[in-house]
């Protein structure tokens, strides 16, 4: 393997520039200062529809339905690194982001009905996946809805779910600025992922 690590950033959250959108550039920013190649994409501004159920993907291994959504799924096959991220609505993750993770239905088609499509051990550990979520409340179980659906979602598409960089209690600290350290983490975070795909790469160069 060689070039620049490829992290993609998914934001689920309806709010431009919010809590959870500044998060995950933090965690993108991390990135970027290791040296990696970054993109983000934002939900919001897509144009999509949620999974019809339809279960064509079962016989085709494909989605019938074609709009915007269509090439993040390309995007996110090319990803070294997937941080995806949402507030918490509801105890739960935003209508965004499951619409997105619901419509991965036809990559599961593939793995399990057609079995068309199959994730190496190597393929996982050389893919991360961090869950970016923020709350207002401060119980500490607030995120504890969210966790099964992005551990499906990094399940589904191939990357190993790697960690959280996640902030409750943004009701008492004013919004995730005034959050004691949240942002550090984040960063730190996404510094970490990068070096540890580049030292796993530079090993295999090696051994090459
Ligand atoms: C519709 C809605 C539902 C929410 N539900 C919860 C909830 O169940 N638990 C919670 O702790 N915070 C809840 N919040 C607060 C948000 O999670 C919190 O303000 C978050 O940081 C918002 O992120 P954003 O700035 O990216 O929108 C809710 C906010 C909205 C707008």
């Amino acid at each position: 393997m060689t070039g620049p690590i490829k992290v993609l950033g998914i934001s689920g959250s309806p709010r431009r520039h919010g809590n959870t959108e500044t998060l995950l550039d933090a965690v993108l920013d991390g990135a970027r200062d290791a040296g990696a190649e970054v993109e983000k994409i934002i939900l919001r501004s897509l144009d999509y529809a949620s999974c019809r159920g339809c279960n064509a993907c079962h016989r085709t291994g494909a989605c019938i339905i074609k709009d915007e959504l269509t090439p993040v799924f390309e995007e996110i096959a090319r990803a070294d690194i997937l941080v995806v991220a949402s507030p918490i609505y509801s105890m739960g993750i935003t209508a965004e982001l499951k619409g997105l993770i619901d419509r991965t239905q036809y990559i599961w088609a593939r793995k399990f009905i057609l079995k068309t499509l199959y994730f190496t051990n190597k393929h996982i550990q050389h893919h991360k996946g961090i869950f970016v979520s923020t709350a207002g409340l401060g119980w500490e179980n607030v995120f504890d809805a969210a966790f099964p659906a992005i551990t499906a979602f990094f399940n589904i598409t191939g990357f190993e779910y790697w960690d959280n960089v996640i902030a409750n209690d943004l009701d008492h600290y004013g919004g995730i600025a005034g959050h004691p350290t949240a942002l550090t983490e984040g960063r730190a975070k996404g510094q970490k992922v990068v070096g540890l795909l580049q030292k796993m790469q530079a090993q295999e160069n090696v051994e090459a």
